[in-house]
C-alpha cells in the first residue's frame, strides 16, 4: 500500500517533468500530494535508507529524503533546479554562496510540512532537519547521478567532488555550527 503510494507519486511527477511548463508542473504536482502528507510520510518512513532514488530519466530525479536534526550535511550544489515537499517535520536549508576563498553563509531556510519550495540551479545548501526527522521528496529538474557536481568544504569553500561518502564524511554536528546560533 505505502510502496503503491509513492509509486503512484512519482509516475504523476514524471508526467510533469516531462510536459512543456515542467517547473510549474512538478510544483503543482508536489502542491496537490500535500492532502495526503500523512500517507506519504508513513511510506517514507518506512524505507530502509534515508535517501532512496524512485526514478531518473533525462527530465527528472526523484528522491525520498529523511534528515535528522543533529546532523548537517555538507554544502553542495545541485546544477539543476530541486523541488522540496515537505509532508512531515521540518527541513532546514542552510544556504550559502560562494566568495572568493571562502563559503559566506547566506541565511537559514526553514521548510515546514506542507510546504513545497523550490531552489533555483545556483543554489549551495548544507541540509538538515529541525527539531525532529523530517520525511520529504526532493524533485531534481534533471539527472542528478550524471551530473558532475561538488560538494564546497565549509569554511574554504574549496570544491570536493560529490560522492556519497565525501557527503556523508564532511557533515558536521549542528551543536557546533555558528549557523544555527
Ligand atoms: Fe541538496
Amino acid at each position: 500500500m505505502e510502496k503503491q503510494t509513492l509509486e503512484e507519486l512519482a509516475g504523476t511527477i514524471r508526467e510533469a517533468a516531462a510536459s512543456p511548463d515542467h517547473t510549474a508542473a512538478i510544483r503543482a504536482v508536489l502542491q496537490a500530494s500535500q492532502s495526503r502528507k500523512e500517507d506519504l510520510a508513513d511510506a517514507i518512513a518506512k524505507l530502509d535508507e534515508d535517501e532512496v532514488m524512485l526514478f531518473e530519466d533525462e527530465t527528472c530525479s526523484i528522491w525520498t529524503c529523511r534528515y535528522n536534526s543533529d546532523v548537517v550535511f555538507a554544502p553542495h550544489e545541485h546544477c539543476m533546479g530541486v523541488h522540496i515537499a515537505v509532508y512531515r517535520g521540518a527541513e532546514v536549508e542552510v544556504l550559502y554562496k560562494r566568495e572568493p576563498g571562502k563559503l559566506r553563509h547566506g541565511g537559514n531556510r526553514l521548510v515546514r510540512a506542507g510546504d513545497v519550495v523550490r531552489l533555483g540551479p545556483d543554489a549551495i545548501h548544507a541540509i538538515t532537519a529541525d527539531d525532529e526527522q523530517s520525511l520529504a521528496i526532493h524533485v531534481y529538474e534533471g539527472p542528478l547521478t550524471q551530473v558532475q557536481r561538488s560538494l564546497f568544504e565549509w569554511t574554504t569553500g574549496e570544491e570536493v567532488e560529490f560522492t556519497m561518502e565525501n557527503f556523508h564524511a564532511m557533515a558536521r554536528r549542528k551543536v557546533d555550527m555558528t549557523e544555527f546560533n
